[in-house]
Order: C-alpha cells, then sequence, then structure tokens
C-alpha cells in the first residue's frame, strides 16, 4: 500500500535530482516490503521512505547554515561530515512545511542515517530499506546479512548493518557518529536479555 503524499511533500521530491528520487522510489518498495512482512503500516512506513531524503542534495556547508537556523545541535563529527545532518535538517523541514505531525514519521526521517536507540518499527524499517537499495551493494557488501537479519527481526537488522559499517569506517580510519556506537550498544544489550 502507497501512502497518500502531501502536496508539500510531492514539491520537495520533484525538485530533487533524478538519480536521488529513483533512490527515494527503490528505498519505498523495500521499505512496504519489509513493513508487512513485521506486520507494520506500510503506508506509514511509505510516507517515511518517500519523506527521508528530501535534503540529502543540499552541500554540507548549507546543511550546517540550515541546522543552525533550524536550532539543530551540530556535534563535531557531524561538522566534519555535514552530510550526516540531512536527516535532521529534512525532519526539521517536513515540521515547518505542517504537513506532517506523526512523530514516527518525523523520528525515522530525522534519525535515517545514523539510527537512534529509540528508533520506533517504522524508523527502523526505513532505516535499513535505505541501506538495502541493490544501488548501494558496492558501498555496503554486507546487505545479504542485513537482508537476512532484517527478515528475521528488525533489531537484528538494525544491528548487522551497524556491525558492519562500524567495521568498514574502522578500517577505512572514517569518523562513527556517536549516536550510531549508542544504537549498537543499546540493541547488543536488549538483544541479550
Ligand atoms: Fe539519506
Ligand atoms: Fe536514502
Amino acid at each position: 500500500m502507497t501512502a497518500h503524499l502531501p502536496q508539500s511533500l510531492t514539491a520537495r521530491l520533484d525538485a530533487l535530482p533524478d538519480g536521488l528520487r529513483a533512490h527515494v522510489e527503490r528505498v519505498r518498495g523495500i521499505a512496504r516490503e519489509l513493513a508487512m512482512t513485521h506486520a507494520i503500516d506500510p503506508a506509514t512506513a511509505d510516507l517515511t521512505a518517500a519523506a527521508h531524503d528530501v535534503a540529502r542534495h543540499i552541500p554540507g556547508r548549507m546543511l550546517i547554515e540550515e541546522a543552525e537556523r533550524l536550532g539543530i545541535p551540530v556535534n563535531a563529527v557531524e561538522r566534519a561530515a555535514p552530510i550526516l545532518l540531512h536527516g535532521p535538517v529534512g525532519a526539521a523541514w517536513l515540521r515547518e512545511d505542517g504537513a506532517i505531525d506523526d512523530p514516527e514519521v518525523l523520528e525515522g526521517v530525522h534519525w535515517h542515517t545514523t539510527a537512534h536507540p529509540d528508533l520506533a518499527p517504522v524508523g527502523q524499517v526505513v532505516f535499513v530499506a535505505d541501506k538495502l537499495d541493490p544501488m548501494k551493494q558496492k558501498a555496503y557488501p554486507f546487505q545479504p546479512e542485513v537482508r537476512a537479519a532484517a527478515n528475521r527481526n528488525l533489531h537484528e537488522g538494525v544491528l548487522a548493518f551497524l556491525d558492519g559499517a562500524l567495521r568498514t569506517h574502522v578500517e577505512r580510519r572514517e569518523l562513527i557518529h556517536p549516536m550510531s556506537a549508542e544504537t549498537r550498544n543499546s540493541l547488543l544489550i536488549a538483544l541479550s536479555c
């Protein structure tokens, strides 16, 4: 089931570059399918997926300026890698537009890059679906493990992605967002109980 998209969101999607719009469409399909596997409302997952990258095309310096204008705190990792701010900025734009007020949708958009320990199932679906885009196979060669884990259990799917991504970041000496580390710790503790 596809969601009815508010007009303000459709306008934002129309403004995205073609490649990004195609990515968003693929993520919507994966999110709806994953939502149905886990008995989560596919229309809410679809709406969150449709909205997740509305700020992905904004250059880094502008993302920092927008975050500051919108009162979003910017940490040292985000300042060094401003692309990490496209979720928070996108969610704030959608809140400003006033057409989406479901906190699970807005939080799903906000945290879709780093994850968050308190992410609702719909946000976990979109987090994982975004990473399972077949066009990201090169960036995430561990996609099959993420897919298998996510089909079993969403917590395990998020954890499988974070494990793979953090391993890659360490190998490449890249920064790790503190919220990704916090989410991984929280999932490991929850899954061991
Ligand atoms: Fe994104
Ligand atoms: Fe995305």
